[in-house]
């Protein structure tokens, strides 16, 4: 048995590490180390805060062309990741007690990450088109933030309708207030082209785009990014300065590599089909192994599915899929406010079909015994 089967499969939103193109990233790391010159010693220093002007220009360019983002090099901050993009927003444009909407259910690093900052977290329900908004203006009139995950509802799944993105910006408008756009798996459509994000739309300078190479290269990287609008480029610039150098250059240049000599295209497209190859897999083996148990319907986007369970709690389902070896997140645990029926949510994303149909099987032996409890 080899390492990748003995990690736990399920877990939600890991990409295909076992497709990653280790030759590649190691040749273009040697590349880096192997330049002569100004570029090299240039990379071994401190550096810009901001992320290396390459990295900069290379992200603006890519989603301008993949998501539809009109920005700047100048709008575009290097970050750590979700939670570090989204303590230097509310560094940058939050004042105490000021209300954030968060999507209700959601990612919980994302929630717990606000709710530490000086902001006051007000959880909004999700319907099938996306953030709530007429919810949202009930519970909270004048939020300072809107965080939302239009091209993919974490962990729900669904997108945004045009309609509901109409509507948001201009509750946004009308409150004054900021959207948090988390396009953190956006490039991620199996059949369809993918949507543009909301970012595109807004003539009025108010949504902060949020990217990630967790999904599209490894998480280990730690490389996500924050687009701000340029009236708030300079504010910006001061708060990533307070929040201190994080990724080496020289990391940041193979991955500025990676982009302008096209690996990042032809790997995204090759993630792609092989997202669309594990999902049928994971729904045609649900059909087999989980009938009467659980039912996960085939969707057109991202890394996870969600098992809808039959009359089993989602909390005892993970327990007793703990028990074989398998990573099934109980759909509660993302949730805040809001009751949603049993589920749980399958990350299909690291784990090969052949993996998946061995996971599947085990997973309804963990079903047949969560119902009887
Ligand atoms: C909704 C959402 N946003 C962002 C991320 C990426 O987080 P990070 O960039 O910190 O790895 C994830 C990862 O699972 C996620 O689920």
């Amino acid at each position: 048995m080899t390492t990748a089967d003995k990690r736990r499969a399920f877990e939600p939103a890991l990409p295909a590490l076992d497709l990653f193109p280790i030759q590649l990233w190691t040749r273009l790391i040697a590349r880096q180390w192997s330049r002569n010159g100004p570029e090299l010693l240039d990379s071994l220093g401190y550096g810009d805060a901001a992320g290396h002007v390459r990295l900069r220009a290379a992200i603006a360019q890519y989603v301008g062309a993949a998501r539809g983002v009109a920005c700047e090099a100048a709008q575009v901050f290097v970050t750590n990741g979700l939670q570090h993009s989204l303590e230097m927003i509310c560094r940058a444009l939050v004042e105490p007690g000021e209300s954030i909407w968060f999507e209700d259910p959601a990612y919980p690093p994302g929630r717990a990450a606000l709710a530490a900052t000086v902001a006051q977290v007000v959880l909004v329900p999700v319907d099938a088109e996306g953030i709530d908004v007429a919810a949202g203006l009930a519970k909270s009139p004048t939020p300072r933030l809107i965080y939302v995950t239009p091209s993919h509802q974490f962990p729900l799944g669904m997108m945004m309708s045009v309609a509901r993105r109409i509507q948001l910006l201009e509750a946004a408008r009308r409150s004054d207030a900021w959207i948090v756009e988390d396009d953190y798996d956006g490039e991620y459509r199996h059949r369809t082209a993918p949507v543009p994000a909301i970012q595109g739309m807004d003539s009025d300078g108010r949504v902060i785009y949020l990217g990630s190479f967790s999904k599209s290269l490894f998480p280990a990287l730690r490389l996500g990014y924050v687009i701000v609008p340029p009236s708030v480029a300079e504010t910006f610039l001061r708060a990533r300065a307070l929040a201190g150098r994080t990724l080496s250059a020289v990391d940041q240049l193979v991955v500025a590599d990676f982009i302008e000599l096209g690996h990042f295209e032809r790997h995204i497209r090759r993630m792609r089909a092989a997202y669309r190859e594990r999902q049928e897999a994971l729904v045609e083996s649900a059909a087999k192994h989980l009938a009467g148990l659980a039912v996960v319907e085939p969707t057109d986007a991202g890394m996870h599915s969600l098992a809808w369970l039959e009359a089993i709690d989602d909390v005892a389902a993970s327990r007793e899929a703990a028990a074989e070896n398998l990573e099934a997140a109980a759909l509660s645990a993302f949730c805040g406010e809001v009751k949603l029926p049993d589920a749980l949510v399958l990350g299909y994303g690291a784990v090969t079909p052949r993996q998946i149909r061995v996971a599947t099987e085990a997973l309804g032996r963990a079903l047949e015994r969560a119902r009887r409890l």
